[in-house]
Protein backbone atom coordinates (compact mmCIF):
# COMPACT_ATOMS: atom_id res chain seq x y z
CA UNK A 1 0.00 0.00 0.00
CA UNK A 2 1.06 3.74 -0.72
CA UNK A 3 1.88 5.72 2.22
CA UNK A 4 -0.31 8.73 -0.03
CA UNK A 5 -2.87 7.03 -0.30
CA UNK A 6 -5.24 4.89 2.44
CA UNK A 7 -7.24 1.77 0.88
CA UNK A 8 -10.06 4.24 -0.41
CA UNK A 9 -7.76 6.03 -2.50
CA UNK A 10 -8.07 8.78 -0.31
CA UNK A 11 -4.97 10.61 -0.48
CA UNK A 12 -3.22 11.99 2.23
CA UNK A 13 -0.84 16.04 2.15
CA UNK A 14 2.40 15.79 3.33
CA UNK A 15 2.51 17.67 6.72
CA UNK A 16 5.42 18.50 8.64
CA UNK A 17 7.54 15.15 6.91
CA UNK A 18 4.11 12.60 7.41
CA UNK A 19 2.00 11.63 4.97
CA UNK A 20 -1.24 13.18 6.78
CA UNK A 21 -4.94 11.99 6.36
CA UNK A 22 -7.44 14.74 6.39
CA UNK A 23 -8.91 15.16 10.04
CA UNK A 24 -12.31 16.61 8.77
CA UNK A 25 -12.35 13.26 6.18
CA UNK A 26 -13.64 16.19 3.95
CA UNK A 27 -12.49 14.92 0.39
CA UNK A 28 -12.63 16.22 -3.04
CA UNK A 29 -13.19 13.60 -5.27
CA UNK A 30 -11.05 13.58 -8.81
CA UNK A 31 -12.90 11.70 -11.87
CA UNK A 32 -10.82 11.55 -15.27
CA UNK A 33 -11.75 13.82 -18.18
CA UNK A 34 -11.26 10.78 -20.14
CA UNK A 35 -13.72 8.53 -19.29
CA UNK A 36 -14.92 10.08 -15.97
CA UNK A 37 -13.78 6.83 -13.86
CA UNK A 38 -12.31 7.54 -10.28
CA UNK A 39 -8.96 8.56 -9.81
CA UNK A 40 -8.87 9.26 -6.22
CA UNK A 41 -9.97 11.55 -3.68
CA UNK A 42 -7.90 14.74 -2.23
CA UNK A 43 -8.53 16.26 1.12
CA UNK A 44 -10.18 19.65 1.13
CA UNK A 45 -7.98 20.96 3.85
CA UNK A 46 -9.54 23.35 6.70
CA UNK A 47 -7.97 26.94 7.74
CA UNK A 48 -6.83 25.59 11.10
CA UNK A 49 -4.86 22.52 8.65
CA UNK A 50 -3.29 25.10 6.76
CA UNK A 51 -2.59 27.13 9.93
CA UNK A 52 -0.59 24.31 11.22
CA UNK A 53 1.51 23.56 8.07
CA UNK A 54 2.56 27.27 8.24
CA UNK A 55 3.44 27.24 11.56
CA UNK A 56 5.73 23.81 10.84
CA UNK A 57 6.72 25.76 7.31
CA UNK A 58 8.55 28.63 9.64
CA UNK A 59 10.15 25.95 12.17
CA UNK A 60 11.29 24.27 9.39
CA UNK A 61 13.19 27.32 7.94
CA UNK A 62 15.05 28.10 10.86
CA UNK A 63 17.03 24.58 9.91
CA UNK A 64 17.15 24.62 6.25
CA UNK A 65 18.01 28.63 4.96
CA UNK A 66 21.55 26.94 7.20
CA UNK A 67 22.42 23.71 5.07
CA UNK A 68 24.97 24.32 2.66
CA UNK A 69 23.66 24.64 -0.92
CA UNK A 70 25.63 21.12 -1.68
CA UNK A 71 23.53 19.06 0.78
CA UNK A 72 20.23 20.70 -0.80
CA UNK A 73 21.17 20.19 -4.08
CA UNK A 74 22.29 16.66 -3.12
CA UNK A 75 18.30 16.17 -2.56
CA UNK A 76 17.38 17.42 -5.41
CA UNK A 77 19.70 15.05 -7.84
CA UNK A 78 18.29 12.14 -5.77
CA UNK A 79 14.74 13.45 -6.34
CA UNK A 80 15.48 13.13 -9.56
CA UNK A 81 16.61 9.64 -9.73
CA UNK A 82 13.61 9.01 -8.01
CA UNK A 83 11.38 10.77 -10.42
CA UNK A 84 13.31 9.28 -13.62
CA UNK A 85 12.51 5.59 -11.79
CA UNK A 86 9.19 6.35 -11.53
CA UNK A 87 8.57 8.14 -14.41
CA UNK A 88 6.34 6.04 -16.58
CA UNK A 89 4.51 5.23 -13.59
CA UNK A 90 3.69 8.86 -12.72
CA UNK A 91 2.77 9.85 -16.82
CA UNK A 92 0.06 7.28 -16.06
CA UNK A 93 -1.71 9.36 -13.37
CA UNK A 94 -0.93 11.84 -15.45
CA UNK A 95 -2.89 10.77 -18.71
CA UNK A 96 -5.93 9.73 -16.39
CA UNK A 97 -6.29 13.02 -14.18
CA UNK A 98 -5.65 15.48 -16.96
CA UNK A 99 -6.15 13.71 -19.91
CA UNK A 100 -2.79 14.42 -21.64
CA UNK A 101 -1.51 12.14 -24.14
CA UNK A 102 1.18 9.66 -23.01
CA UNK A 103 3.97 10.77 -24.91
CA UNK A 104 3.52 14.67 -23.63
CA UNK A 105 2.69 12.92 -19.93
CA UNK A 106 6.16 11.41 -20.12
CA UNK A 107 7.84 14.59 -21.72
CA UNK A 108 6.42 16.13 -18.99
CA UNK A 109 7.85 13.98 -16.12
CA UNK A 110 10.98 13.76 -17.92
CA UNK A 111 11.62 17.37 -18.14
CA UNK A 112 11.22 17.38 -14.41
CA UNK A 113 14.14 15.45 -14.02
CA UNK A 114 16.13 17.27 -16.11
CA UNK A 115 14.83 20.64 -14.34
CA UNK A 116 15.67 19.53 -10.62
CA UNK A 117 19.06 18.33 -11.95
CA UNK A 118 19.67 21.58 -13.42
CA UNK A 119 18.55 23.84 -10.66
CA UNK A 120 21.10 21.68 -8.20
CA UNK A 121 23.82 22.73 -10.62
CA UNK A 122 22.93 26.07 -10.82
CA UNK A 123 22.45 26.00 -7.23
CA UNK A 124 25.62 25.41 -6.50
CA UNK A 125 27.42 27.78 -9.17
CA UNK A 126 25.40 31.00 -7.30
CA UNK A 127 28.71 32.45 -5.67
CA UNK A 128 28.22 35.98 -3.64
CA UNK A 129 30.10 39.22 -5.26
CA UNK A 130 32.61 41.05 -3.53
CA UNK A 131 32.41 44.86 -4.33
CA UNK A 132 35.17 47.37 -3.75
CA UNK A 133 34.02 50.69 -2.49
CA UNK A 134 36.81 52.26 -4.33
CA UNK A 135 35.25 52.23 -7.43
CA UNK A 136 32.60 55.31 -6.68
CA UNK A 137 33.36 58.37 -6.09
CA UNK A 138 33.87 59.44 -2.69
CA UNK A 139 34.16 55.95 -1.83
CA UNK A 140 37.55 54.02 -0.36
CA UNK A 141 39.37 50.70 -1.11
CA UNK A 142 38.82 50.28 2.82
CA UNK A 143 34.86 49.22 2.11
CA UNK A 144 34.03 46.41 0.51
CA UNK A 145 30.69 45.02 0.44
CA UNK A 146 30.13 41.74 0.10
CA UNK A 147 26.75 40.67 -1.50
CA UNK A 148 25.04 37.05 -1.75
CA UNK A 149 21.78 35.90 -1.85
CA UNK A 150 19.20 34.94 1.23
CA UNK A 151 15.86 33.93 1.03
CA UNK A 152 12.47 35.07 1.39
CA UNK A 153 10.95 32.29 3.97
CA UNK A 154 7.62 31.06 3.69
CA UNK A 155 7.20 30.33 -0.33
CA UNK A 156 3.98 29.57 -1.66
CA UNK A 157 3.38 27.76 -5.18
CA UNK A 158 0.26 27.67 -6.55
CA UNK A 159 0.24 25.31 -10.34
CA UNK A 160 -1.96 25.25 -12.81
CA UNK A 161 -3.98 21.99 -14.29
CA UNK A 162 -1.84 21.57 -17.69
CA UNK A 163 1.60 20.97 -16.17
CA UNK A 164 1.11 20.33 -12.22
CA UNK A 165 4.13 18.08 -12.49
CA UNK A 166 6.33 20.77 -14.20
CA UNK A 167 4.90 23.86 -12.94
CA UNK A 168 4.98 22.37 -9.20
CA UNK A 169 8.29 22.03 -9.70
CA UNK A 170 9.69 24.57 -11.58
CA UNK A 171 8.52 26.44 -8.41
CA UNK A 172 9.26 24.63 -5.83
CA UNK A 173 13.13 23.12 -6.73
CA UNK A 174 14.09 26.89 -7.00
CA UNK A 175 12.59 27.94 -4.44
CA UNK A 176 14.20 25.37 -2.03
CA UNK A 177 17.41 25.46 -3.58
CA UNK A 178 17.35 29.63 -2.50
CA UNK A 179 17.00 27.76 1.28
CA UNK A 180 13.52 29.25 1.30
CA UNK A 181 10.60 26.34 2.68
CA UNK A 182 7.93 25.57 0.94
CA UNK A 183 4.14 24.88 0.88
CA UNK A 184 2.45 23.86 -2.51
CA UNK A 185 -1.01 24.45 -3.51
CA UNK A 186 -1.36 21.92 -6.33
CA UNK A 187 -4.47 22.54 -9.15
CA UNK A 188 -7.48 20.45 -7.50
CA UNK A 189 -7.37 18.55 -10.71
CA UNK A 190 -3.34 17.82 -11.21
CA UNK A 191 -3.21 17.63 -7.12
CA UNK A 192 -2.87 13.36 -7.33
CA UNK A 193 -0.21 14.20 -10.13
CA UNK A 194 1.56 16.81 -7.78
CA UNK A 195 1.73 14.49 -4.74
CA UNK A 196 3.27 11.73 -6.66
CA UNK A 197 6.42 14.19 -7.46
CA UNK A 198 6.20 15.60 -4.01
CA UNK A 199 6.85 12.23 -2.87
CA UNK A 200 9.61 11.96 -5.02
CA UNK A 201 11.16 14.99 -3.19
CA UNK A 202 10.69 13.81 0.54
CA UNK A 203 11.52 10.13 -0.65
CA UNK A 204 14.67 11.83 -1.20
CA UNK A 205 15.23 13.17 2.17
CA UNK A 206 14.07 16.43 2.57
CA UNK A 207 14.13 17.81 6.00
CA UNK A 208 10.32 17.68 7.80
CA UNK A 209 8.55 20.49 7.04
CA UNK A 210 10.72 21.79 4.09
CA UNK A 211 8.30 21.05 1.77
CA UNK A 212 4.60 20.44 2.46
CA UNK A 213 1.54 20.66 0.22
CA UNK A 214 -1.95 21.89 0.90
CA UNK A 215 -5.05 20.50 -1.49
CA UNK A 216 -8.63 22.16 -1.93
CA UNK A 217 -10.49 24.05 -4.06
CA UNK A 218 -8.81 27.65 -4.58
CA UNK A 219 -11.81 29.18 -4.53
CA UNK A 220 -12.45 28.23 -0.79
CA UNK A 221 -9.12 27.92 0.83
CA UNK A 222 -7.03 29.85 -1.65
CA UNK A 223 -8.00 33.71 -0.82
CA UNK A 224 -6.90 32.18 2.93
CA UNK A 225 -3.91 31.24 2.37
CA UNK A 226 -2.77 33.66 0.07
CA UNK A 227 -3.10 36.49 2.80
CA UNK A 228 -1.86 34.59 5.74
CA UNK A 229 0.76 36.37 7.32
CA UNK A 230 3.08 33.80 7.41
CA UNK A 231 3.44 33.52 3.42
CA UNK A 232 6.48 35.54 2.54
CA UNK A 233 5.99 34.67 -1.34
CA UNK A 234 3.13 34.06 -3.52
CA UNK A 235 4.66 32.09 -7.18
CA UNK A 236 1.70 31.39 -9.00
CA UNK A 237 1.10 30.12 -12.22
CA UNK A 238 -2.60 30.23 -13.79
CA UNK A 239 -5.10 32.32 -15.52
CA UNK A 240 -5.75 35.82 -15.34
CA UNK A 241 -8.58 36.37 -13.77
CA UNK A 242 -7.30 34.08 -10.54
CA UNK A 243 -3.68 36.30 -10.97
CA UNK A 244 -5.07 39.43 -11.07
CA UNK A 245 -7.55 38.72 -7.94
CA UNK A 246 -4.32 37.01 -6.19
CA UNK A 247 -2.41 40.40 -6.84
CA UNK A 248 -5.09 42.43 -5.05
CA UNK A 249 -5.30 40.08 -2.25
CA UNK A 250 -1.52 39.83 -1.71
CA UNK A 251 -1.01 43.61 -0.06
CA UNK A 252 2.36 43.62 0.26
CA UNK A 253 3.51 39.91 -0.26
CA UNK A 254 5.77 39.78 -2.80
CA UNK A 255 4.51 37.81 -5.77
CA UNK A 256 5.54 35.93 -9.26
CA UNK A 257 2.60 35.92 -11.65
CA UNK A 258 2.18 33.69 -14.94
CA UNK A 259 -0.66 33.78 -16.62
CA UNK A 260 -2.77 33.32 -19.44
CA UNK A 261 -1.73 34.73 -23.37
CA UNK A 262 -2.80 35.08 -26.90
CA UNK A 263 0.36 34.32 -28.61
CA UNK A 264 0.17 35.52 -32.35
CA UNK A 265 2.39 34.09 -35.25
CA UNK A 266 3.25 37.04 -37.23
CA UNK A 267 3.92 34.97 -40.87
CA UNK A 268 5.77 37.19 -43.45
CA UNK A 269 5.81 36.73 -47.57
CA UNK A 270 9.17 35.60 -47.43
CA UNK A 271 8.77 32.56 -44.69
CA UNK A 272 9.09 28.94 -45.57
CA UNK A 273 5.58 27.58 -45.19
CA UNK A 274 5.79 24.26 -45.42
CA UNK A 275 8.06 24.70 -42.12
CA UNK A 276 5.91 27.13 -40.52
CA UNK A 277 2.56 24.91 -41.34
CA UNK A 278 4.36 22.44 -39.58
CA UNK A 279 5.58 24.30 -36.67
CA UNK A 280 2.47 26.17 -36.05
CA UNK A 281 0.14 23.30 -35.96
CA UNK A 282 2.45 21.77 -33.50
CA UNK A 283 2.39 25.25 -31.82
CA UNK A 284 -1.53 25.57 -31.70
CA UNK A 285 -2.73 22.15 -31.27
CA UNK A 286 -0.19 19.98 -29.28
CA UNK A 287 -2.31 18.92 -25.38
CA UNK A 288 -5.51 20.14 -27.16
CA UNK A 289 -4.09 24.01 -27.41
CA UNK A 290 -4.07 23.62 -23.18
CA UNK A 291 -0.96 25.88 -22.96
CA UNK A 292 -0.56 29.32 -22.04
CA UNK A 293 1.88 29.56 -25.08
CA UNK A 294 0.17 27.43 -27.51
CA UNK A 295 -0.12 29.94 -30.72
CA UNK A 296 -3.36 31.39 -30.68
CA UNK A 297 -3.90 33.76 -33.69
CA UNK A 298 -2.24 33.41 -36.93
CA UNK A 299 -1.32 37.10 -38.61
CA UNK A 300 -0.74 37.39 -41.89
CA UNK A 301 -1.25 38.74 -45.26
CA UNK A 302 -3.94 37.59 -48.06
CA UNK A 303 -1.13 36.07 -50.37
CA UNK A 304 0.45 34.12 -47.50
CA UNK A 305 -2.92 33.14 -46.45
CA UNK A 306 -3.84 31.55 -49.60
CA UNK A 307 -0.67 29.41 -50.09
CA UNK A 308 -0.59 28.29 -46.09
CA UNK A 309 -3.90 27.57 -45.83
CA UNK A 310 -4.10 24.09 -48.07
CA UNK A 311 -0.72 23.24 -45.77
CA UNK A 312 -2.10 24.29 -42.45
CA UNK A 313 -5.30 22.14 -43.21
CA UNK A 314 -3.94 19.05 -44.67
CA UNK A 315 -1.94 18.69 -41.10
CA UNK A 316 -4.31 19.88 -39.00
CA UNK A 317 -6.51 16.92 -40.41
CA UNK A 318 -4.14 14.31 -39.72
CA UNK A 319 -4.22 15.28 -36.36
CA UNK A 320 -5.12 12.30 -34.46
CA UNK A 321 -7.90 12.41 -31.75
CA UNK A 322 -9.06 10.28 -29.11
CA UNK A 323 -8.34 8.70 -25.95
CA UNK A 324 -4.98 10.00 -24.37
CA UNK A 325 -3.27 6.50 -23.49
CA UNK A 326 -3.23 6.20 -27.33
CA UNK A 327 -0.93 7.91 -29.85
CA UNK A 328 -3.02 10.92 -30.12
CA UNK A 329 -2.68 14.65 -30.26
CA UNK A 330 -6.16 15.98 -29.51
CA UNK A 331 -7.68 14.47 -26.51
CA UNK A 332 -10.65 15.29 -24.18
CA UNK A 333 -10.37 18.78 -22.98
CA UNK A 334 -10.20 19.52 -18.93
CA UNK A 335 -13.97 19.61 -18.07
CA UNK A 336 -17.17 20.59 -19.66
CA UNK A 337 -16.87 24.25 -19.12
CA UNK A 338 -13.72 24.46 -21.50
CA UNK A 339 -15.51 22.57 -23.93
CA UNK A 340 -18.57 25.05 -23.72
CA UNK A 341 -16.04 27.99 -23.95
CA UNK A 342 -14.32 26.80 -27.34
CA UNK A 343 -18.18 26.45 -28.85
CA UNK A 344 -18.82 29.28 -27.42
CA UNK A 345 -16.17 31.31 -29.52
CA UNK A 346 -16.41 28.91 -32.85
CA UNK A 347 -20.16 30.21 -32.81
CA UNK A 348 -19.81 33.50 -31.97
CA UNK A 349 -16.65 33.95 -35.17
CA UNK A 350 -18.78 31.83 -37.07
CA UNK A 351 -22.38 33.65 -36.70
CA UNK A 352 -19.80 36.82 -37.60
CA UNK A 353 -18.03 35.86 -41.03
CA UNK A 354 -15.68 33.27 -40.15
CA UNK A 355 -15.33 30.30 -42.15
CA UNK A 356 -14.35 26.74 -40.72
CA UNK A 357 -11.48 25.60 -42.62
CA UNK A 358 -11.72 22.14 -40.42
CA UNK A 359 -12.75 20.96 -37.28
CA UNK A 360 -15.95 23.18 -35.61
CA UNK A 361 -17.03 19.59 -34.46
CA UNK A 362 -17.63 19.09 -30.76
CA UNK A 363 -18.43 15.53 -29.27
CA UNK A 364 -18.57 15.63 -25.45
CA UNK A 365 -15.28 17.74 -24.03
CA UNK A 366 -13.38 16.54 -27.23
CA UNK A 367 -13.06 19.31 -29.85
CA UNK A 368 -11.80 18.48 -33.04
CA UNK A 369 -8.49 21.14 -33.59
CA UNK A 370 -10.40 23.32 -35.65
CA UNK A 371 -8.96 26.23 -38.46
CA UNK A 372 -10.81 29.31 -38.64
CA UNK A 373 -9.94 31.77 -41.51
CA UNK A 374 -11.73 35.41 -41.97
CA UNK A 375 -11.36 36.32 -38.24
CA UNK A 376 -11.75 40.04 -37.71
CA UNK A 377 -11.20 42.16 -34.48
CA UNK A 378 -14.95 42.02 -34.00
CA UNK A 379 -14.92 38.42 -33.26
CA UNK A 380 -14.16 37.08 -29.55
CA UNK A 381 -11.71 34.98 -30.85
CA UNK A 382 -9.57 37.43 -32.12
CA UNK A 383 -8.80 38.57 -28.17
CA UNK A 384 -9.95 35.45 -25.97
CA UNK A 385 -7.83 32.62 -24.87
CA UNK A 386 -9.61 29.46 -25.59
CA UNK A 387 -7.28 27.13 -24.14
CA UNK A 388 -8.83 24.97 -26.57
CA UNK A 389 -7.71 23.54 -30.29
CA UNK A 390 -8.92 26.80 -32.10
CA UNK A 391 -6.39 28.41 -34.73
CA UNK A 392 -7.94 31.73 -35.83
CA UNK A 393 -6.52 33.26 -38.96
CA UNK A 394 -6.63 36.82 -38.75
CA UNK A 395 -5.67 39.05 -42.38
CA UNK A 396 -3.51 42.01 -42.20
CA UNK A 397 -2.63 44.62 -44.80
CA UNK A 398 1.00 44.26 -44.04
CA UNK A 399 4.10 44.01 -41.08
CA UNK A 400 2.84 47.01 -39.28
CA UNK A 401 -0.54 45.91 -39.40
CA UNK A 402 -0.08 42.64 -37.45
CA UNK A 403 2.22 44.46 -35.19
CA UNK A 404 -0.63 47.27 -34.26
CA UNK A 405 -3.16 43.64 -34.17
CA UNK A 406 -0.96 41.55 -31.90
CA UNK A 407 -0.42 44.33 -29.79
CA UNK A 408 -3.62 45.26 -29.19
CA UNK A 409 -4.01 42.21 -27.04
CA UNK A 410 -4.47 42.92 -23.38
CA UNK A 411 -2.04 39.75 -23.27
CA UNK A 412 2.10 39.99 -23.50
CA UNK A 413 3.14 36.19 -22.96
CA UNK A 414 4.77 35.40 -26.13
CA UNK A 415 4.60 35.99 -30.16
CA UNK A 416 6.83 34.33 -33.06
CA UNK A 417 7.56 35.87 -36.41
CA UNK A 418 8.08 33.89 -39.29
CA UNK A 419 10.61 35.13 -42.15
CA UNK A 420 13.83 34.56 -43.71
CA UNK A 421 14.77 38.15 -43.24
CA UNK A 422 16.55 39.15 -40.24
CA UNK A 423 15.88 43.25 -40.62
CA UNK A 424 12.52 42.22 -41.16
CA UNK A 425 12.24 39.84 -37.86
CA UNK A 426 13.80 42.40 -35.87
CA UNK A 427 11.98 45.04 -37.25
CA UNK A 428 8.80 43.01 -35.59
CA UNK A 429 10.45 41.66 -32.81
CA UNK A 430 11.48 44.87 -31.35
CA UNK A 431 8.09 46.53 -31.34
CA UNK A 432 5.92 43.53 -30.43
CA UNK A 433 4.62 44.42 -26.57
CA UNK A 434 5.79 40.74 -25.11
CA UNK A 435 7.60 38.83 -22.66
CA UNK A 436 9.31 36.75 -25.19
CA UNK A 437 9.71 36.78 -29.08
CA UNK A 438 10.48 33.58 -31.30
CA UNK A 439 12.08 34.07 -34.58
CA UNK A 440 11.40 31.00 -37.15
CA UNK A 441 9.64 29.10 -34.49
CA UNK A 442 5.95 28.21 -32.44
CA UNK A 443 5.81 30.01 -29.26
CA UNK A 444 7.03 27.99 -26.26
CA UNK A 445 8.61 28.23 -22.60
CA UNK A 446 11.54 25.89 -22.99
CA UNK A 447 14.25 25.48 -22.68
CA UNK A 448 13.50 25.84 -18.67
CA UNK A 449 16.68 28.14 -18.27
CA UNK A 450 15.68 30.78 -20.59
CA UNK A 451 13.66 33.52 -19.29
CA UNK A 452 10.35 33.21 -19.24
CA UNK A 453 7.78 35.90 -18.45
CA UNK A 454 4.75 37.79 -19.79
CA UNK A 455 3.91 41.79 -19.63
CA UNK A 456 0.48 43.35 -19.51
CA UNK A 457 -2.09 40.70 -17.98
CA UNK A 458 -0.12 37.55 -19.10
CA UNK A 459 2.06 38.14 -15.68
CA UNK A 460 4.68 40.15 -13.51
CA UNK A 461 8.04 38.66 -12.63
CA UNK A 462 10.36 36.30 -14.52
CA UNK A 463 10.85 32.04 -14.54
CA UNK A 464 13.25 29.84 -15.23
CA UNK A 465 15.86 27.99 -13.26
CA UNK A 466 18.19 31.14 -12.47
CA UNK A 467 15.83 33.68 -12.91
CA UNK A 468 13.66 31.41 -10.13
CA UNK A 469 16.02 31.51 -7.88
CA UNK A 470 16.76 35.31 -8.22
CA UNK A 471 13.24 35.57 -8.16
CA UNK A 472 12.83 33.79 -4.57
CA UNK A 473 15.91 35.09 -2.75
CA UNK A 474 16.85 38.53 -1.86
CA UNK A 475 20.52 40.10 -1.88
CA UNK A 476 21.90 40.78 1.61
CA UNK A 477 25.22 42.78 1.24
CA UNK A 478 27.24 42.96 4.26
CA UNK A 479 30.14 45.67 4.38
CA UNK A 480 33.61 45.17 5.85
CA UNK A 481 35.28 48.23 6.73
CA UNK A 482 38.89 48.08 7.38
CA UNK A 483 41.03 50.22 9.35
CA UNK A 484 44.70 51.41 8.08
P1 LIG B 1 -6.67 28.71 -12.68
O1 LIG B 1 -8.08 28.31 -12.70
O2 LIG B 1 -6.33 30.14 -12.55
O3 LIG B 1 -5.99 27.88 -11.49
C1 LIG B 1 -4.62 27.95 -11.22
C2 LIG B 1 -4.35 27.58 -9.78
O4 LIG B 1 -4.90 28.59 -8.93
C3 LIG B 1 -5.02 26.27 -9.33
O5 LIG B 1 -4.16 25.62 -8.43
C4 LIG B 1 -6.26 26.76 -8.64
O6 LIG B 1 -6.77 25.85 -7.70
C5 LIG B 1 -5.70 27.98 -7.93
N1 LIG B 1 -6.69 28.94 -7.46
C6 LIG B 1 -7.93 29.20 -7.94
N2 LIG B 1 -8.52 30.18 -7.21
C7 LIG B 1 -7.63 30.54 -6.26
C8 LIG B 1 -7.64 31.50 -5.20
N3 LIG B 1 -8.68 32.30 -4.96
N4 LIG B 1 -6.55 31.60 -4.42
C9 LIG B 1 -5.48 30.81 -4.64
N5 LIG B 1 -5.41 29.88 -5.61
C10 LIG B 1 -6.47 29.76 -6.43
O7 LIG B 1 -5.90 28.19 -13.99
P2 LIG B 1 -5.94 26.77 -14.67
O8 LIG B 1 -7.28 26.59 -15.31
O9 LIG B 1 -5.45 25.73 -13.74
O10 LIG B 1 -4.83 26.93 -15.81
C11 LIG B 1 -5.11 27.50 -17.06
C12 LIG B 1 -4.69 28.93 -17.12
O11 LIG B 1 -3.34 29.05 -16.67
C13 LIG B 1 -4.66 29.48 -18.53
O12 LIG B 1 -5.15 30.79 -18.52
C14 LIG B 1 -3.20 29.46 -18.91
O13 LIG B 1 -2.85 30.38 -19.91
C15 LIG B 1 -2.57 29.77 -17.61
N6 LIG B 1 -1.20 29.26 -17.58
C16 LIG B 1 -0.20 30.17 -17.68
C17 LIG B 1 1.11 29.73 -17.70
C18 LIG B 1 2.25 30.70 -17.81
O14 LIG B 1 3.36 30.30 -17.49
N7 LIG B 1 2.05 31.93 -18.25
C19 LIG B 1 1.39 28.38 -17.60
C20 LIG B 1 0.32 27.48 -17.49
C21 LIG B 1 -0.98 27.94 -17.48
P3 LIG B 1 -8.03 24.93 -8.08
O15 LIG B 1 -7.55 24.00 -9.13
O16 LIG B 1 -8.34 24.27 -6.80
O17 LIG B 1 -9.11 25.83 -8.56
O1 LIG C 1 0.98 26.45 -20.22
C1 LIG C 1 1.96 27.15 -20.06
C2 LIG C 1 3.29 26.56 -20.01
O2 LIG C 1 4.20 27.41 -19.35
C3 LIG C 1 3.74 26.27 -21.41
O3 LIG C 1 4.92 25.57 -21.44
O4 LIG C 1 5.53 26.04 -23.81
O5 LIG C 1 6.63 24.22 -22.55
O6 LIG C 1 4.24 24.00 -23.24
P1 LIG C 1 5.34 24.92 -22.83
Amino acid sequence: MSKLFDDQKNYKNLVNGQWTSSINHNYIQISSPVDGSFVGNVPSMSQSEVDEVIQFSKESFQSWSRVPIYEKAAILYKAAAILEVRANEIAEILVMEIAKDRKSAISEVKRTVDFLRYTADVGKNMEGVALNGENFPGGSKNKISYVKRVPLGTVLSISPFNYPINLSASKVAPALIGGNTVILKPPTQGAISALHLVEALQDAGLPKGVLQTVTGKGSEIGDYIVTHSGVDFINFTGSTEIGKHLSKLANMTPLLLELGGKDAAIILEDADLPFTASNIVDGAFSYSGQRCTAVKRILTTDEVAEKLIPLLKEKIEKLPVGDPRDEVIITPLIDQKAADLAKFLIDDAISKGAVAITGNRIEGTTVYPTLLDGVTEEMEIAWQEPFSPILPIIRVKDKDDAIRIANNSEYGLQSSVFTQDINKAFYIADRLEVGTVQINNKTERGPDHFPFMGVKSSGMGTQGVRYSIDSMTRPKAIVVNLRE
